[in-house]
């Protein structure tokens, strides 16, 4: 009996599928989160202008969290320091609180660093941006990439390098940084105005300083014109309080491994995520049955 056309073809899509991992469709991407702070951090997880719900929970040091996220995905991941939740997830952060929820449906509150993603079908955008301030050290590494997979983020600690009339205090300890932006809010330092394009927004001492301390950060807004990075990878570690050169984990058979401290594993429940994973199978699958 001939097959007709059609059915040949989707009979090829459908064993690609199965060739390519029944765990891991192609088209998801796993990031795997890991808190090498010696403090405990509450990650955030954030769709832009999506209708999706975001995310957070809590990372004890050396502990490692999994996102699956669907190519397309574009978002924003940072981490809170100094919360206090209730069972009920109420509580507030010393920094990078999104009101007063563990799961944020916002944005953190300033000053923030921030791990930005948009996943393509060829090419991946990624950046750590400091144009909203500094809280934690990010460092955000490619697995399995080609193209210009460098390593971003700020492995430097600028709450250590602050300049006094940027730093934000809690109990006496520095916290965070502040943009110029933030903390002057000028045009010239919010690129607004007539400082409105990358050709007349210009670095400025602040903006210097962050990128003296965060090379592989962007440290103003037009500033992501040369920190942006382009790569098609398979997946990316999102680190915390790492350095770029010396992450824990390492990229190994199509995975990173950590070398987690804590024998802590914690995987974040993802019910709209495996919905839409389970949706290109599922609609195949209705032709053969
Ligand atoms: C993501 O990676 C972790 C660590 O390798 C693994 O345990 C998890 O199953 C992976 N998730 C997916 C969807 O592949
Ligand atoms: C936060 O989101 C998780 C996962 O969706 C959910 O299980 C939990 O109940 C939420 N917690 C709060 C306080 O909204
Ligand atoms: C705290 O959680 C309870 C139960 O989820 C909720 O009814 C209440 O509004 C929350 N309070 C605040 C301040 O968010
Ligand atoms: C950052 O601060 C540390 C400790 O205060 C100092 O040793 C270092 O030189 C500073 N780095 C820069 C780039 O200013
Ligand atoms: C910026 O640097 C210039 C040259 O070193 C100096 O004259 C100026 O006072 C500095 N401005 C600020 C705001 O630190
Ligand atoms: C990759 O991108 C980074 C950041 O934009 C840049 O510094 C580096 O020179 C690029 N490398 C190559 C090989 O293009
Ligand atoms: C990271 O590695 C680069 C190149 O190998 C080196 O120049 C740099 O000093 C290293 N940085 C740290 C913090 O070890
Ligand atoms: C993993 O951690 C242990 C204990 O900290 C250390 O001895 C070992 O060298 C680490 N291994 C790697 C591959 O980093």
């Amino acid at each position: 009996m001939a097959l007709p056309h059609s059915s040949t073809f989707l009979f090829f899509c459908f064993c690609i599928i199965l060739a390519s991992g029944v765990t891991k469709p192609a088209n998801a991407k796993n990031f795997t989160l890991v808190n090498q702070c010696k403090e405990t951090i509450w990650p955030a997880i954030i769709t832009d202008g999506g209708n999706f719900h975001g995310e957070g929970f809590t990372l004890e040091s050396g502990q490692t969290a999994f996102y699956n996220a669907p190519n397309g995905w574009s978002g924003r991941i940072w981490g809170r320091t100094g919360c206090s939740f209730d069972k009920n997830g109420n509580g507030t952060c010393q920094t990078g609180s999104c009101g007063t929820s563990i799961n944020c449906t916002s944005a953190g509150s300033l000053p923030v660093s921030i791990a930005e993603f948009t996943l393509g079908d060829d090419i991946d955008y990624y950046d750590v941006s400091l144009v909203d301030g500094f809280n934690l050290p990010i460092v955000v590494k490619p697995g399995g990439g080609k193209g210009n997979c460098s390593i971003a983020g700020c492995d430097g600690d600028l709450r250590q390098n602050c300049s006094s009339d940027l730093e934000v205090k809690n109990n006496g300890k520095v916290v965070g940084c502040r943009s110029a932006c933030d903390a002057f809010n000028t045009d010239e330092y919010c690129c607004r105005g007539a400082y409105k394009d990358p050709v007349s927004c210009l670095p400025t001492n602040f903006s210097k300083s962050f990128k003296q301390v965060c090379p592989a950060a962007s440290s103003y807004a037009y500033d992501d014109r040369v920190s942006i990075i382009t790569c098609s990878a398979s997946d990316y570690l999102v680190a915390f309080c790492a350095s770029r050169n010396n992450t824990i984990c390492t990229y190994q058979d199509q995975k990173f491994v950590c070398n987690s401290t804590s024998e802590g594993f914690k995987a974040i429940s993802q019910s709209w995520r495996s919905w839409m994973l389970a949706l290109p199978l599922a609609s195949l699958l209705q032709f053969f049955l």
